[in-house]
């Protein structure tokens, strides 16, 4: 075990550090096995975009169908999960003030539900409800009204029943929505990236997780890009490309570089920044998104997933996670090109600031996990202060239109990323120390046994949504609460 996973981090690192083109040859090592993929899954194709769905005159109607069927996943014949056939699902493309309409026809074996991440909208009735199951074989139709002044940035749809959705997230059904800018950032050409990682066996079917696998959050041997492995990107020297990266991974966590190109980053989540900032890197927990700009230079450039240690669990033999290698998700082909310059990239409005506001509610937040009973029957318990979810009972009442400021601690030895719905946080101390610019997200990662603090303006809606951590089997074992805006 240890021998082979050192062995790929070597391979595998060794191909990151050197630069070394991979994938149009078709040399890629299986993550886990160490075996040449070629045989199995094809790479170096040119990069697929997800069917796209616009918006127009303010109205955006979709039919979801979730289903388990075989579908192309990493150039191989899988039997996933995928929302109209594809992995991804459909782009929506949304501006702000829409109304998106979305029918779900739940063709899965178990019950599912729909929830925009990030979206700010109504948690209540037919809009980003939580609490709404739709069995199998039902259809529910939802309808999001977006406000005038929402967030431009890239937001994602995923199920969210809790006990199902590491199993559906992870099987294939995830699909990116864009909010659309009120004032156009120029570029070259625009392009989603949904990365997600799965399993699968030589036959295409994606194991059930173990136990432990659970306990750690499950992380799948393949990363892909929209669905396929280490695809291929074209460009010219001088290009602009506007890249909408979303990490639907149920655990990995993503540490982005793309050695070679100029990478300027626009916001995380839905936050802006004032001024575009230039990257060498960008780390995404489970459920962050990227709105990145990617200038081009000639030469070929390979986007890797660093190593990120998100921690181990304790005591656990084999426990622990796998983010130790280097992984190459995709290349980027800059060829030499003329082109005429593009415009400036426009600031964007001052986003707002919690630090210099009264904070009106206090709250304390500890994200914990445990073995209850014994190792064998992996009774593991993960919770946010003592408790496990429980759909009957609201955990934390806010007043509508009130700033809280929540200190979030972590006990354990994994990370643990929370999302809160419906209402971004800003990030305003980590690690004991004041954070020098505005960072607003909608997914914070809280890092083994550290301490993060944020601020939330619970303004717009009222309503019982949740929150909960984003390394999904940890949500589904019951890292979540209720909380109700009255
Ligand atoms: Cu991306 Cu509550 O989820
Ligand atoms: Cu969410
Ligand atoms: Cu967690």
């Amino acid at each position: 075990m240890a021998d082979i996973s050192r062995r790929n981090a070597l391979i595998l690192g060794g191909v990151g550090i050197g630069g070394v083109a991979i994938g149009a040859t078709g040399f890629l090592v299986n993550q886990k096995s160490g075996r040449p993929l070629a045989s199995e899954a094809v790479s170096g194709a040119d990069l697929v975009q997800p069917t796209e769905l616009r918006s127009s005159n303010g109205v955006l109607t979709v039919a979801l169908e979730s289903s388990s069927q075989h579908v192309s996943i990493a150039g191989r014949d899988v039997r996933a999960l995928s929302y109209n056939g594809g992995v991804p699902g459909p782009t929506l493309r949304v501006r702000a003030g829409d109304i998106l309409n979305v029918s779900l026809r739940n063709g899965l074996t178990d019950p599912s539900n729909l929830h925009v991440h990030g979206l700010h909208v109504s948690p209540e009735n037919n809009s980003d409800n939580m609490f709404v199951t739709i069995e199998a074989g039902d259809s529910f139709d939802y309808q999001y009204e977006l406000p005038n002044n929402h967030a431009p940035g890239v937001y994602w749809y995923h199920p969210h029943h809790h006990g199902f959705v590491a199993d559906q997230v992870f099987g294939g059904l995830y699909g990116a929505i864009i909010v659309e800018d009120p004032e156009e950032i120029p570029a070259t050409r625009e392009r989603v990236l949904v990365i997600s990682d799965i399993t699968f066996d030589s036959s295409g079917t994606i194991p059930t997780a173990t136990a432990m696998q659970k306990m750690s959050g499950r992380e799948g041997e393949l990363v892909l890009v929209n669905g396929q492995l280490s695809p291929t990107l074209n460009a010219g020297a001088g290009e602009r490309e506007r890249w909408r990266v979303i990490n639907a991974c149920t655990s990995r966590f993503l540490r982005l570089r793309l050695d070679g190109q100029q990478l300027t980053l626009l916001g995380i989540d839905s936050g802006r920044f004032e001024s575009a900032r230039d990257v060498d890197e960008v780390a995404l927990a489970p459920g962050n998104r990227a709105d990145l700009l990617v200038t081009g230079r000639v030469g070929t450039s390979t986007l890797r997933a660093l190593p990120y240690d998100r921690g181990a669990t304790g005591g656990m033999m084999g426990g622990g996670t796998s983010t130790s290698v280097d992984i190459a998700l995709a290349m980027l082909v800059v060829a030499d090109a003329r082109i005429t310059e593009l415009t400036a990239i426009p600031d964007q409005p001052a986003p707002n600031d919690l630090r210099s506001v009264a904070v009106t509610a206090r709250r304390q937040l500890v994200f914990a996990m445990g073995m209850g009973g014994s190792m064998r029957g992996g009774m593991m318990s993960a919770t946010i202060n003592d408790r496990a979810f429980d759909a009957t009972h609201i955990d934390t009442t806010v007043q509508f239109g009130s700033v809280e400021e929540w200190t979030l601690t972590n006990t354990s030895t994994l990370d643990h990323p929370l999302h809160l719905h419906v209402w971004p946080m800003q990030i305003i101390e980590q690690d004991d120390r004041p954070v020098e610019s505005v960072i607003w997200q909608d997914v914070v990662n809280i890092p083994a046994r550290s301490t993060v603090r944020v601020r939330v303006k619970f303004d717009d809606f009222s309503g019982r949504t949740v929150y909960h951590c984003h390394v999904l089997d940890h949500e589904d074992a019951g890292m979540m609460g209720i909380i109700q805006a009255l």
